[in-house]
């Protein structure tokens, strides 16, 4: 499996333009923070916390310090438009495996910027030599689901009435995994070495 490092920023051209990917760092909390509460509260749902809170964004700005967590973002005209995010716990029973939570601004969704940052963070979590994958999002994601199945991802859980929203209605989350290392030997096994890497 590949390590090497993929060097930051990068640009794509997507529909909705040209898009910079680049790693989040303390200097981005603002900005961060101004993308995050422009979001519906709904598309946050699947997240362990609200990141539109100031003091959430901050523990989560600590983590990225701390090097627990990794944070891409897409970045169009100077303006954050998404963010994807690799979540791991090498001191967990669950070294192997990643978390990737991901969530693009509503005035550019549906133009390629989703794709192109799962992408992104999917070589990040290869990269960092994991084995196995997961995302997690209310049931009611099809655009999520539908991307993330895309990328070879299937259904493993679902947890009924997981989270609860600020009007008090609870929600279903379903969570879907990817076992990287298993498709990985699938494709040489079919000759195909470095299928799966970017
Ligand atoms: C999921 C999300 C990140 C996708 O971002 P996006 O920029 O709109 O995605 P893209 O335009 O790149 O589309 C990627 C794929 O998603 C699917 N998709 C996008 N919009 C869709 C829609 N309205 N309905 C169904 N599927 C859709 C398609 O499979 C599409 O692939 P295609 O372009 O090859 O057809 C975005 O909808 C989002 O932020 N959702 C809320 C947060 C969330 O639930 N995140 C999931 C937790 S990981």
């Amino acid at each position: 499996m590949s390590n090497e490092t993929r060097s930051y920023p990068r640009r794509e051209t997507t529909d909705a333009g040209e898009i910079e990917f680049r790693l989040m760092s303390q200097a981005d909390e603002a900005a961060v923070l101004d993308f995050a509460q422009k979001l519906p509260t709904h598309d946050l749902l699947f997240l362990p916390r609200n990141i539109s809170q100031p003091k959430v964004l901050s523990a989560w700005i600590k983590e990225i310090e701390r090097g627990a967590i990794k944070s891409l973002l897409a970045v169009k005209d100077g303006k954050v438009v998404g963010c994807g995010t690799l979540v791991r716990d090498p001191l967990s029973w669950s070294p192997h495996v990643g978390e990737i939570r991901m969530v693009i601004s509503q005035d550019v969704r549906g133009q390629g910027v989703g794709r192109a940052l799962s992408q992104e963070t999917f070589a990040l979590a290869l990269g960092a030599g994991l084995e196995k994958l997961s995302v997690q999002m209310t049931v009611d994601q099809q655009a999520a689901i539908a991307l993330f199945e895309s990328l070879g991802f299937k259904a493993e859980a679902l947890l009924r009435d997981h989270v609860r929203d600020v009007d008090g209605k609870k929600h279903d989350i379903v969570v879907l995994g990817h076992n990287v290392a298993q498709v990985q030997a699938q494709m040489e096994a079919y000759g195909l070495p470095g299928a799966v890497q970017h």
